[in-house]
């Protein structure tokens, strides 16, 4: 028999994805960032969307072009992701959260370009709210949430401790070790942990082979068939 778009797995379901970086204005030319490329969110938003879910997509600045069917919200700074990630919450039945944000933004943003002057230079930052410990915090029993963890050091029981205060169902770990994986490259090596503390580890593959098993461990976990 032919599949019609109503057979597929997450039909009816909304998903919220965040992807990239984020930029914190120092002042009008400047701001801090990171190298975060966006594909790994973009890649679990496309096959979220394969699988039938309704998705949006709350990206900061990125070089990417995604599905029109995907609805993409654009955003810049850390503030502005949490605007759009709490409003779109609330609805949606799958949150992953794999923006790169920044941890901390300057105090203030100088209105006019800040002129080199002393030897020294210094400006004060604040930290930014946690956008995935916000939405843990509000999270219904019928929602899904899951994060991302980046550690250099004593990674899983960094990534567990996140998990765990932030509320979520599962945090996927990004694995510093091999050469070509992580945040500006093609390829990622992920581990899964979920509340029970089970992991699953997987090689290293594409950005897009790994939205699919992210993809598979929601579909097989939490039977949204
Ligand atoms: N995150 C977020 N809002 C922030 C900071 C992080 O939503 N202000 C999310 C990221 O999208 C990711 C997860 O939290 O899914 C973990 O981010 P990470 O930087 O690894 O952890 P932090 O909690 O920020 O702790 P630290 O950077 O000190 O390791
Ligand atoms: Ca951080």
């Amino acid at each position: 028999t032919n599949s019609s778009p109503s057979d597929l797995p997450l039909t009816g379901k909304k998903a919220l994805v965040s992807a990239g970086p984020t930029y914190e204005a120092i002042d009008p030319v400047r701001f801090i960032g990171n190298h975060s490329s966006g594909k790994m969110g973009y890649a679990i938003a496309q096959r979220l969307h394969d699988l039938g879910a309704e998705v949006t997509l709350v990206s900061g600045p990125t070089h990417l072009n995604i599905s029109d069917q995907i609805h993409r919200i654009n955003v810049t700074s850390a503030r502005e992701m949490l605007a759009a990630c709490t409003k779109a919450f609330a609805a949606a039945d799958i949150t992953i959260m794999s923006a790169a944000v920044a941890d901390y933004t300057p105090e203030q943003v100088a209105t006019y370009k800040i002129k080199k002057k002393d030897d020294h230079f210094s400006i004060a930052l604040t930290k930014t709210t946690d956008i995935l410990a916000t939405l843990g915090a509000a999270k219904q029993p019928h929602q899904l949430l899951a994060g991302f963890a980046l550690e250099t050091d004593n990674e899983l029981g960094n990534a567990q401790a996140k998990l765990e205060k932030k509320n979520l169902d599962f945090i996927v770990l990004n694995s510093m070790q091999d050469k070509g994986a992580g945040f500006a490259g093609d390829d990622n090596k992920i581990t899964i942990i979920d509340r029970n503390k089970d992991q699953i580890t997987f090689p290293l593959k594409s950005k897009q082979a790994v939205a699919e098993d992210i993809c598979d461990f929601i579909l097989a976990r939490y039977k949204y068939y």
